[in-house]
């Protein structure tokens, strides 16, 4: 099984965002996180991020062709980019919409969330846990599927 995790705007500076929201923990730390809960999990894991819109856009529609569940944050992307929303909507495979911190109880413009009608699961509020959750969904939700 096959997962990849798309992490989009700004979570490259998680550290140094607000730890009071973000916890302070760094990217590298997280994604450590989670390749160790997938390799718990037994399944692969492929963890991405970049600042630029376009290049998520261009992964979303790389892992069309080999990934098995996506788990994506796009950061602030999340709640007006029709781009990468009509991106994710290509795929056949279930996606995970994941955000460390809960985009419901922030301010009014977060709560929308342009990509939440595409996501099989959606993990709000949870910190890096978060992605520990998503994965177990996928896990479990592929799994039964074959
Ligand atoms: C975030 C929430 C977004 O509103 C914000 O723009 C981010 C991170 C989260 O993980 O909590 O960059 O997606």
């Amino acid at each position: 099984m096959q997962v990849v995790v798309l992490n989009g705007t700004n979570l490259d500076v998680l550290a140094r965002r607000d730890p009071a929201v973000y916890g302070g923990i760094s990217l590298s730390e997280l994604e450590t996180r989670i390749y160790e809960w997938a390799s718990a999990l037994g399944c692969h894991v492929r963890c991405r991020q970049t600042n630029h819109e376009g290049e998520y856009v261009e992964w979303c529609h790389d892992a069309l062709d080999w990934a098995d569940g996506v788990i994506v944050n796009p950061g602030a992307w999340t709640h007006y980019s029709y781009a990468i929303r009509d991106a994710l909507e290509l795929l056949s495979a279930p996606i995970v919409e994941v955000h460390l911190s809960n985009i419901e109880e922030r301010e009014e413009w977060r709560r929308t969330s342009v990509i939440a009608e595409l996501a099989a699961r959606r993990v709000l509020g949870k910190g890096p846990e978060g992605y520990r959750e998503a994965l177990q969904f996928l896990v479990e939700r592929v799994g039964s599927a074959r």
